[in-house]
Parts: C-alpha cells; structure tokens; sequence
C-alpha cells in the first residue's frame, strides 16, 4: 500500500554541484519501501505543471527516514536543489514493483549514472540476506568527479566495486557494461539500472549467459499510479505495460530491446 506523506527535509548534501541528496523524515513510507519501489514527488505547490516527477528510493533507514539522489536537468530538479532543511516535500510512495531479492546468490550490481540511485538501497539489503565474495558492484559514470562520492558509500558497506567512466578520468576508460563480461561466469543474477543503451548491452551479455537479470526502467510518469497511461511501454512479447505499476523493475526477457 502506498501513502502520501508530507515529509520534512531534515538534511541536504551536494555530492557535485549538480547531484544532491535529499534525507526527508517520511516514516510510513520508509518503513514499506522496498528496493527499486519509487516515490512520486511533488516539487512544489506552484510549480506548473502540477505534477509530480518520480524519483527512485536510494535509501531509507530505521529511523523513519527516505533518502532521494538526483541530479539537477531541468526545473523540477532545480527547484528541488534550492529546496532548504526544514521545508516540506509531498510524497506519495512507495510505488511500483521493485527488484526480486534471493537468498545467498551472488549477484552482480550494474549501474549507469543516476541509476546507480536504487542500487545503494538494494545493495544494503541483498548485503543482508547473501553474503558472497564474488558478488560485485559496478558504476558507471561520465566522469570521475560524479563517480567518487557514490563509489565510497558503496565501499563502506563491504563490498566490491569496480568503476568506468566515459572519460577516463577514474577506473576503466570506457562502458561499464565491459566489465560485466569476467563477472557472469560466478554471478547467478544481475541488477541493472541506468541509460536505456547500457541496460539493453548488459541484458544481452546476461541472455546469452542464462544469467537471471532485472532492469529498471525509466520513462515518463505523470501520475505513478497506472491511472494515466503515460508511462505505457510494449513489452518483448508485443503485450502493452505499465512501467510504473507492472514495473519500474521488469526482468530483461520481458523488454522490447
Ligand atoms: Fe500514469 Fe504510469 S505514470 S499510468
């Protein structure tokens, strides 16, 4: 069941200048959220359209309260960066289907610029259930400095990462899906979210492998809650789908690549 939650901003952090952290205090929110749900987030009462923008859930934590990474690309994200401690954000949430946890797989994190945001709450808990040395995350990124701070939240829970950038400016020069290829021989399952082009390259390598693989899609949302349509996607098999509520996370035979 989801909620609709005024939540308080109880801290913001810039990662860069362009990608920020929200920590809102929305108990009933947090205390469902499941990794890969997201949340629909109304930006602000004047704000025209009146619509909320969806945000994946980058973590939440026992003390009630829902984390949300993103990086500044237009107004609503704007006006979300300006936003101060103290303020109020509308939430409704948690929304969608999120990823399929198993018990003790290694499995193998793959995440493309701001999809790397679900991964850490995913992470937390699959670290949780399944403690394997092969399991490994991988981030990608444009460049190193939007790379960094993310890499070392993901360092301090204990596990392995491995970066790429576009640039070459930190770990591999080049897609972060070639370094997926050594990892599949020792994973049983794969997470992916991030651009349309990486999810569907890291989707293939896992195909042909027979590696289980989930993918989370994104795509335009206007109200989150299957009502509008908006989000309508076709599937592999030619049937119509609803991201945000047969998804965001579909397993990759499921998607049109
Ligand atoms: Fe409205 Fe999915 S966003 S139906």
């Amino acid at each position: 069941s989801e909620f609709q939650e005024k939540s308080r901003i109880v801290r913001i952090e810039s990662l860069t200048p362009v990608i920020h952290r929200l920590t809102l205090h929305a108990p009933r929110i947090a205390g469902q959220a499941f990794p890969g749900q997201f949340v629909m987030v109304r930006v602000s009462p004047t704000f025209d359209p009146l619509l909320r923008r969806p945000l994946s859930i980058h973590q939440v934590s026992s003390d009630g309260t829902v984390q949300l990474l993103f990086k500044v690309v237009g107004q609503g994200t704007r006006l979300l960066a300006g936003m101060r401690t103290g303020d109020y954000l509308d939430m409704v949430g948690p929304l969608g289907r999120g990823f399929t946890l198993e018990r003790d797989e290694p499995f193998c994190l793959v995440g493309g610029g701001m999809g790397i945001a679900p991964l850490y709450f995913l992470a937390k808990r699959l670290l949780q259930i399944s403690r394997h040395p092969e399991s490994t995350v991988l981030l990608g990124a444009r460049t190193g400095s939007e790379l960094l701070p993310l890499e070392q939240e993901f360092l301090r829970l204990g596990c392995p990462v491995h970066s790429a950038t576009d640039d070459g400016s930190y770990g591999h020069h080049g897609f972060v899906t070639e370094l997926l290829d050594d990892l599949l021989a020792r994973v049983r399952r794969v997470y992916v979210c991030g651009p349309f082009p990486m999810m569907r390259i890291a989707a293939m390598k896992c195909l042909e492998r027979g590696v289980a693989c989930e993918v989370s899609l994104e795509t335009h949302m206007a109200c989150g809650l299957g009502a509008c349509l908006g989000c309508t996607m076709m599937g592999g098999d030619g049937a119509y789908m609803h991201v945000c509520k047969d998804g965001p996370v579909f397993p990759a035979e499921k998607v049109a690549w």
